[in-house]
């Protein structure tokens, strides 16, 4: 099958999360990267492209520059699919202009900076026609999606607790060492990041992952926040209680100072007859608990797997596969959709979970400015 002619904008020398995208994309095998804005700096993006083997008169100074171009090649030859890869503030107007000429898009999350921003998209998604990946990344391991298909089942019984949790530690040895700390990592600076550095960064994924696996959506919040120090400007830790309704509750707690933690992303489904927990630094692995029979443990390649898990290995039972290959059932979804065949909603997040991400993260900040009150999402 043709491959899809792919663009994308960042992800240039240096940067990290394009890089992962490229690998997926190849690991998928339906995309071809034939053009971009691939950095800030012309020089540097046209150094990586000549790097990359990408033709120069591909490789664009700024993105109206590729939508002028592209938009005026012949359907056969125009980039198809498009990667946002930006820090956030980039990816709203990035992703309008692309949505308004008419390019299918794989963009990164927080989705945008606003919740009205995020509207604006999903509505352009539906009124262009086009496919809107968000690359929750972890949606793509094959023992989450197995996660899903299990609660769907309902052999959970009445789901009675979630928890989920994201801590790392990187930002710890930052914050606490060079003076350049805050215009050092974009993360910190609001103009950048947006409202939220922690919940907007990693929190954002355990809230995904929630209502990604359950299919339940959370009610309202009650945030507690910390900055750690008194001069950074946005959120660096924090926890957060949910409501899913009347009785269901559940927390996500979130930090980026946990010194010594490092993508310690794990999620708790408890039931009334069974639970589940996954996390994924050792994501081939799902446990199945419960107060009557010995711990289940599930694993991928194996054929008491529904079928969306079965999908998302390449490799035969015990032989580990990880984050690029989730990443890569990711673009398989969005290749299936952008080329018009069946797929299954779980195979890739869509513009509306950007939706919800970007209120999560709102209701959140405001909760915790407004002195720890429950806010809507
Ligand atoms: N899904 C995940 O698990 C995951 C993981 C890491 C990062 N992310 C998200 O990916 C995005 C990028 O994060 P990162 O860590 O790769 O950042 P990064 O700073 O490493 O890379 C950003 C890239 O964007 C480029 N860029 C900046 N301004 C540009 C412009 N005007 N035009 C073209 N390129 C421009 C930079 O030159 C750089 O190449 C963020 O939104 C982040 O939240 C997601």
């Amino acid at each position: 099958m043709k491959k899809l002619r792919m663009g994308m904008i960042g992800g240039g020398i240096g940067a990290f999360i394009g890089d992962a995208h490229r690998r997926a994309s190849r690991i998928c095998n339906d995309f071809e990267l034939v053009g971009g804005v691939f950095d800030a700096d012309y020089e540097k993006s046209k150094e990586f492209a000549k790097k990359e083997g990408i033709s120069p008169d591909r490789c664009y100074k700024t993105v109206d520059e590729f939508i002028n171009a592209e938009t005026k090649m012949a359907a056969d030859k125009r980039i198809e699919v498009v990667a946002i890869v930006t820090p956030n503030a980039l990816h709203y107007p990035f992703a309008k202009s692309l949505l308004m000429n008419g390019f299918h898009l794989v963009c990164e999350k927080p989705m945008t900076m606003t919740v009205d921003e995020a509207l604006e998209l999903e509505k352009l998604v539906a009124k262009h026609k086009l496919t809107f990946a968000l690359t929750h990344t972890y949606t793509g391991y094959p023992m989450v999606r197995q996660m899903r298909d299990i609660i769907a089942s309902g052999a959970l019984g009445t789901i009675q607790r979630i928890d989920a949790q994201y801590y790392q530690g990187w930002i710890n040895s930052i914050i606490h060492g060079t003076d350049s700390r805050i215009t050092g990592v974009w993360r910190l600076d609001p103009k950048h990041a947006g409202a939220s550095s922690c919940m907007g960064d990693i929190g954002v994924h355990a809230f995904n992952l929630i209502e990604y696996t359950t299919g339940l959506e959370v009610k309202e919040v009650l945030s507690d926040l910390s900055s750690v120090t008194e001069d950074i400007k946005l959120d660096l830790d924090g926890t957060v209680l949910l409501r899913f309704g009347k009785l269901l509750k559940g927390v996500i707690r979130a930090s980026q100072v946990c010194g010594g933690e490092e993508n310690g992303i794990t999620i708790a489904v408890y039931g009334s007859k069974a639970s589940l927990k996954w996390g994924q630094e050792n994501p081939n692995y799902l446990y199945m608990l419960s107060d009557t029979e010995p711990t289940k443990t599930f694993k991928p390649a194996h054929g008491y797997n529904g079928k969306n898990a079965e999908a998302g290995h390449t490799m035969p039972a015990g032989h580990p596969e990880g984050i690029y290959e989730a990443l890569a059932n990711i673009y398989k979804g969005t290749a299936k959709s952008i080329r018009g065949e069946e797929f299954d909603p779980c195979e890739f997040p869509t513009v509306h979970d950007g939706v919800r991400g970007m209120k999560f993260i709102h209701a959140v900040v405001d909760s915790n400015k407004a002195g720890n009150t429950w806010m809507k999402v």
